[in-house]
């Protein structure tokens, strides 16, 4: 998480004059939906795509003014308080003790909106963290999480938590629900060699409520059905966390196929999804699926160095209308 301050004179007056901080997108590697209902799900930080957030002192009585030119919007918090961005900064001050002071907050983005990147999770931790920075504190991944969960809460129905949890932490992460009683179980995942990934975007937008709405529906229709199905993505998402471990590409990418098989019968994929995965198949990826709520939004594909160059290539000509290559480092929890 990258953050700063700048203070006006030697004497570091407080507040600084500006504070800034950013936020990495994300991508669901395996276990989407299966998540909502307490199985294991594996998510990544993408740290090439981030959102930005910068804040510096309002003039006095002006309140706190948010400008958002990617969403070519700007608006006053007080003047707009049911905005889901105005509520954050509410309750992010409110867990910080202070008192609204006046704040000029400019937020800005590469990641897709509504593409399956966890755009508003980003920009909603950027912002929680540039707030506790101008205000002169810390906070720990946690409760930056919490603050951003509540407010997903709020505006998106039944978030699993994984989308705010792998942004704040900012680190690859085996993640599980648990009941409202017990936290959450976030484990830092090792992964034995480098992932070269090539994420292809539909250019379809979908509000993650929509497809996780449907999901409830058809579990509630049919529980045994959906639990099964449910079961069996937990089952691959163990079989991906012991293959990242060992190396195994060859297994990860059949592990890969199998979790898109599943996302398909869960209801979530979609033939412009399905056409871009097969493009990267066809191309020599040895595994793609969709990533995140579905509907819309991105696919990706697990490439190696020699076939990477052709991956893009396919999902170019297959009409992805944003093609993006990263690499995930190797770790060791
Ligand atoms: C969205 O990135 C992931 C879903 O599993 C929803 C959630 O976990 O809240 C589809």
């Amino acid at each position: 998480m990258m953050m700063d301050a700048q203070y006006d004179d030697a004497a570091s007056a407080f507040p600084p004059l500006s504070a800034r901080a950013s936020a990495p997108g994300k991508l669901i590697l395996c276990g989407e939906h299966a998540v909502v209902y307490g199985q294991p799900a594996i998510a990544l930080p993408l740290p090439d795509i981030r959102a930005h957030v910068e804040i510096t002192a309002g003039s006095p009585g002006s309140g706190v003014r948010l400008n958002a030119p990617d969403l070519g919007r700007a608006w006053i918090a007080d003047a707009h308080p049911d905005d889901p961005l105005s509520e954050l900064v509410r309750a992010t001050l409110r867990h910080l003790g202070v008192d609204p002071p006046d704040l000029h907050i400019t937020l800005t983005s590469t990641i897709p909106i509504a593409g399956g990147m966890g755009s508003g999770a980003a920009i909603a931790t950027a912002l929680v963290r540039t707030l506790a920075t101008f205000m002169g504190h810390t906070l720990p991944p946690e409760q930056v999480s919490a603050l951003v969960y509540a407010s997903e809460e709020r505006f998106h129905g039944t978030p699993s938590g994984i989308d705010n949890t792998v942004v704040a932490y900012d680190q690859p992460i085996w993640f599980e629900r648990r009941g409202p009683a017990h936290p959450n179980l976030i484990t830092p995942i090792s992964i034995a060699e480098p992932l070269t990934l090539v994420v292809g975007d539909t250019g379809i937008r979908s509000a993650t409520r929509l497809p996780v709405g449907m999901v409830r529906r058809q579990w509630q229709a049919n529980p045994t059905h959906y639990e099964q199905l449910f079961a069996q993505v937990g089952t691959l998402v163990q079989q991906v966390h012991t293959a990242l471990a060992t190396g195994e590409q060859a297994t990860l990418g059949v592990l890969i196929n199998a979790n898109q098989t599943l996302l398909e019968q869960i209801g979530v994929s979609s033939s412009e999804l399905e056409h871009l995965v097969a493009a990267a198949r066809a191309a020599g990826a040895p595994g793609a699926k969709l990533s995140g709520a579905g509907w819309g939004g991105v696919m990706f594909a697990l490439t190696n160095p020699d076939n990477q160059a052709a991956v893009m290539t396919a999902l170019t000509r297959a009409g992805a209308t944003r093609v993006l290559a990263t690499t995930i480092h190797a770790t060791q929890p």
